[in-house]
């Protein structure tokens, strides 16, 4: 089998329910998981970390090459370190997922992100999840999924998330912030947001957890 014929890309919009899917399908199936928009947070992260002006584009890509970005798996999970220090928990903070947009419509940035992506997917099977990943990252991927859900139930369960990590949450404010994010990601020019031609599309509003990892599961099996 082709690197390509190894690859489980789960795109859609903030909340969908792609990284806890996508790490169960993962870990069904004993592939690795690819969560890329650590790597935007992680970016992002490395920005405002440095104080730079995210009017800057070339700062951004600048900074962005010059990261050190590891994604570690360990038995309680991904960690995240950049130039040597854990971000796992940094990068989830309102202030970075609000800035995020100021790095994720750079083409240098994503160009760079991209071919990191491609670098990790290529060496072990892999589930990657993020906007694009059926799209342009691995438009050759054999099982290609776009989660989507109602507006309500993604900002519940982005509220619930946040909560469990203590931080406190306005949920009529989420709804607004996650439907601004989710404008944003689908009409910006490079990488928008949309479904791969050849993507099942999975609505993942009110369905239990285990049946939607089960679909997967069984398409991927079907066709890798
Ligand atoms: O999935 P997430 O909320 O952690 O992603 C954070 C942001 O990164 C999201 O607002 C959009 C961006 N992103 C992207 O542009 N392309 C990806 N492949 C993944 C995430």
């Amino acid at each position: 089998m082709t690197p390509a014929t190894q690859i489980i890309v789960i795109d859609g919009p903030a909340g969908a329910g792609k990284s806890s899917v996508a790490k169960a399908v993962a870990h069904a199936l004993g592939f690795a998981f690819l969560d890329t928009g650590a790597m935007y947070r992680a970016a992002t992260w490395r920005a405002l970390h440095h104080g730079l002006d995210l009017g800057d584009t070339a700062a951004l890509i600048a900074s962005t090459r010059a990261m050190n970005l590891a994604l570690e798996e360990r038995a309680e999970g991904l960690r995240v370190v950049v130039d040597g220090e854990d971000i796992t928990d940094a990068i989830r903070t309102p202030e970075v997922t609000r800035a995020i947009f100021r790095l994720d419509q750079i083409a240098g940035v994503r160009e760079l992100l991209v071919a990191m992506q491609r670098e990790i997917g290529a060496k072990r099977p892999t589930v990657a999840e993020g906007r694009d990943m059926g799209s342009v990252v691995f438009p050759e991927a054999k099982c290609k999924i776009f989660l989507d859900a109602d507006l309500s139930e993604r900002s519940r369960r982005r509220a619930a998330q946040l909560r469990e990590k203590g931080i406190p949450v306005d949920e009529a404010a989420l709804a607004a912030e996650i439907h601004e994010r989710d404008e944003q990601g689908r009409n910006r020019e490079h990488a928008p947001l949309v479904q791969a031609a050849d993507a099942i599309r999975i609505d993942t509003t009110g369905r239990e957890f285990e049946e939607i990892v089960d679909e997967i599961v069984a398409r991927a099996r079907e066709v890798l």
